[in-house]
């Protein structure tokens, strides 16, 4: 296992420069260098790392409480891991919320482990040494729902409720720039410097979206989640700071895990 994950981040390493080169070539290049070193990286993606170490979290006796996170319910009974993120987010009886994973860990590590919910809301998104416990756990919940189809229900009335809001934040235009989510992923073959830009209203895209992540990202040596990734998306969008784990940062995900229904799961993937 270690020797695998060595030699990912070696490859990541080495695989960077030649990326960054085509980059300032053209775009096509740049597709196909990040296409190439996905390959590379297939049997060593340093996200791994973010999974095992996760996994430990899980398992650790933490908190005032001194209880692991082994009796959390994320949806399918306490304690089952396996597939739960394909079935996120949903509605919770026990808060009376729609939850997605990251606002169900945080709800398990306070009540069960006795953490500071500010402290965890502090330290959400990791920073080189400074390493995010629950980036860590996302990494392993979602890794243990790999190559399981989406399959999110809108059946309670508070899921039905959360999936028209974020249908209509994607749409809601404003901020300096007049911008929504809609007017950078709404039309298809659409890019920004030399990105692509997927267009998260067809179906094809919007599935390829989702599922991948959370992702390590090479460009931060970090293994970012769905909640950063939408975070950095209101950033770009010119909107004020998503609050982490709010109601609408929430309906955002319902509405794009839902319309990614029927895809296998395929993260933590491997981003620029
Ligand atoms: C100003 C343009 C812009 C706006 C507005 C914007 N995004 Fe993005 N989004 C991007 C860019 C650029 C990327 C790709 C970033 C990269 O490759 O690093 C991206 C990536 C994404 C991804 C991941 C796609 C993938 O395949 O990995 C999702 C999901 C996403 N955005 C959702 C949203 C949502 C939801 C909103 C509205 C809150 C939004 N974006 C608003 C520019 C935008």
């Amino acid at each position: 296992m270690f020797r695998k994950l060595v030699k990912g981040c070696l490859l990541a390493t080495a695989c960077l420069l030649p990326a960054i080169a085509t980059a300032q070539s053209a775009q096509s290049d740049t597709v196909k260098g990040i296409e190439r070193y996905r390959e590379l990286l297939a049997d060593g993606n340093p996200a791994d790392l973010w999974e095992a170490r996760g996994e430990g979290l899980w398992k650790e006796t933490r908190g005032s409480k001194k209880a692991s996170l082994e009796t959390c319910d994320l949806g399918k009974g306490p304690g089952v891991v396996k597939g739960a993120y394909t079935e996120l987010p949903r509605y919770f009886k026990d808060t009376g919320r729609v939850m997605d994973l990251e606002t169900r860990l945080l709800h398990c590590m306070v009540g069960i482990q006795g953490l500071d919910e500010a402290a965890i809301k502090r330290n959400a998104f990791g920073a080189g040494t400074n390493r995010s416990d629950m980036e860590a756990l996302v990494a392993y919940v979602t890794s243990e729902s790999k190559g399981i189809k989406m399959k999110v229900s809108i059946v309670h009335p508070r899921e039905k409720e959360s999936y028209a809001m974020g249908e209509k934040i994607f749409f809601y235009r404003g901020g300096s720039h007049d911008f929504a989510c809609a007017t950078c992923h709404g039309e298809s073959d659409k890019r920004i410097r030399l990105q692509d830009l997927p267009n998260l209203l067809d179906k094809k895209d919007a599935q390829r979206a989702y599922t991948t992540w959370p992702a390590y990202r090479v460009s931060q040596g970090e293994l970012r989640t769905f909640q950063w990734r939408l975070f950095d998306c209101f950033r770009q969008q010119r909107f004020p700071a998503l609050e982490y784990g709010s109601d609408a940062s929430i309906a955002l995900t319902t509405f794009l895990a839902k319309n990614a229904n029927g895809a296998a799961f395929n993260a933590p993937a491997l981003k620029r």
